[in-house]
């Protein structure tokens, strides 16, 4: 097992070309099978997920050729619309499948999803809207049937809260789905709005996206398409982060400023000097962070849930008391107790509170990364720590950070990949 050992203290200054969007690269990847010809994805970032993405893709007969950042789907051969319980555990977004194979083949076989341990994360939204939608829902021996028998049909589909998966899989099965189909309460999230950029691209009707009602009408035949994946948002937010733990500056590009808006406050609030030139970031930090009075994970445009464990190891040294609400997930605090080994004041209440005692430094440990953004938020606190840390099962951050350490050396950090 692979951990990384790092060397606190270094104050980071560079730059950093960011990654494309995981959480919009792996539901494109999916719905490359919707597309059904050849998709080329630009921008696509190298990660685990990605891999995992490629076998589901492999094992329902889609042809993928990978170079670098551009990865090309040849749908047209694929010819199965069932998925494994091996590869449908290896992450959450695989349940996006449901959708993507729904619109090629109007049935799917899959099983529930797997993903970072961040609470229950049922699935019960989505496949409600996909009933509504006349799929036939059948679960047995772990496994999740759909058919629809009598096609799909168009709906509209007020959704109980606005769920990124479940308004992906939505607009996905609509597509086959003669007439219009409207989402209420969807998800704004820009991923949203990337997936249905790309469908777009490929001939899809879908207007809406980035707003609560999004409206798909399906039945297009849709067709090749080369498109560019967006700059990831949470990467931003984690390498600012990494950089303001050190006191540093960092110069990141390509972003989209508006992505960006939810958490740019938090930044300002805590001290630091955040400044915009088109498509580039710039971001000084004072030598001590202030606390931030108060942050809430909320859907998009909120302050985003993905981006809360990091901003978390950023306020463990800022000055006076913080206070974060986790109100998305319900068990997304799994980096407290290894924050408090390295000297953080945390102490969490019910509901999601955590309250933050800024101390003047964390020091170096032995820590344990359980899921994909609490470990890249030790990460960050070990870069402004005094001493050595280790951090274990980065196998985690490997899901969603492309290129981690390299990039972090890159901005002066002292920090190897190791084999246990
Ligand atoms: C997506 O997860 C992201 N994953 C998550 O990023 C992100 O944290 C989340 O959206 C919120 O922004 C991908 O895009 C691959 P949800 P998703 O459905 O779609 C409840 C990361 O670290 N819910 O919007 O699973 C659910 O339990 C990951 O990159 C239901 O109750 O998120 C949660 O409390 C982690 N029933 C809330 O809604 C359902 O049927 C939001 O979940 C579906 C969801």
């Amino acid at each position: 097992m692979e951990f990384y050992r790092i060397q606190g203290g270094r104050r980071l200054q560079g730059a950093v070309r960011l990654q494309g969007a995981k959480n919009s690269a792996l539901p494109i990847l999916a719905a490359t099978v919707a597309a059904g010809g050849k998709s080329v994805l630009h921008h696509c970032p190298q990660l685990t997920d990605i891999d995992a993405t490629v076998a589901m893709l492999r094992h329902i007969g889609c042809r993928v050729t990978q170079d670098g950042e551009t990865v090309t789907v040849d749908a047209s051969a694929a010819d199965s619309w069932e998925i494994p319980e091996h590869l449908m555990r290896e992450m959450r977004s695989s349940i996006i499948f449901l959708g993507a194979l729904i619109a090629r083949f109007g049935r799917a076989t899959v099983t529930q999803p797997g993903g970072c341990d961040i609470g229950l994360r049922p699935i019960n939204l989505h496949l409600s809207a996909l009933q509504a939608m006349g799929v036939r829902v059948e679960e047995s021996g772990g496994q999740i049937r759909c058919s629809a028998p009598d096609g799909v049909r168009a709906a509209e589909l007020p959704l109980a809260l606005p769920s990124v998966g479940a308004t992906e899989n939505i607009l996905l099965a609509a597509l086959c789905a003669q007439g219009e189909t409207v989402i209420r309460n969807a998800a704004r999230e820009p991923e949203i709005g990337d997936l249905a950029s790309f469908l777009r691209a490929c001939g899809a009707d879908i207007t809406g996206d980035g707003e609560s009602t999004v409206r798909i009408r399906g039945g297009r035949a849709l067709h090749d398409a080369a498109f560019t994946i967006m700059p990831d948002r949470i990467a931003a937010a984690t390498y600012m982060v990494c950089a303001a733990c050190t006191g540093g500056s960092i110069e990141i590009a390509p972003v989209i400023p508006e992505h960006l808006s939810p958490v740019l406050p938090v930044f300002r609030e805590a001290g630091c000097d955040v400044r915009l030139q088109g498509q580039t970031l710039c971001m000084t930090a004072p030598a001590r962070l202030t606390r931030v009075r108060s942050v809430q994970t909320m859907p998009y445009p909120g302050f985003p849930t993905d981006a809360q464990a990091v901003v978390m190891a950023m306020l463990a040294t800022a000055q006076g008391t913080s206070v974060i609400t986790e109100k998305v997930f319900e068990n997304r605090f799994h980096h407290i107790p290894e924050l408090r080994k390295m000297g953080a004041d945390i102490r969490t209440a019910d509901c999601g509170v955590a309250v933050i005692e800024g101390v003047p430094r964390l020091h170096g440990a032995a820590v344990t990364a359980s899921d994909l953004r609490g470990g890249s938020a030790l990460v960050a606190a070990a870069l402004g720590a005094e001493g050595e840390t280790t951090v274990a099962r980065i196998a985690h951050i490997d899901r969603g950070c492309e290129r981690f350490a390299q990039v972090l050396r890159g901005l002066g950090a002292d920090i190897e990949r190791e084999q246990e």
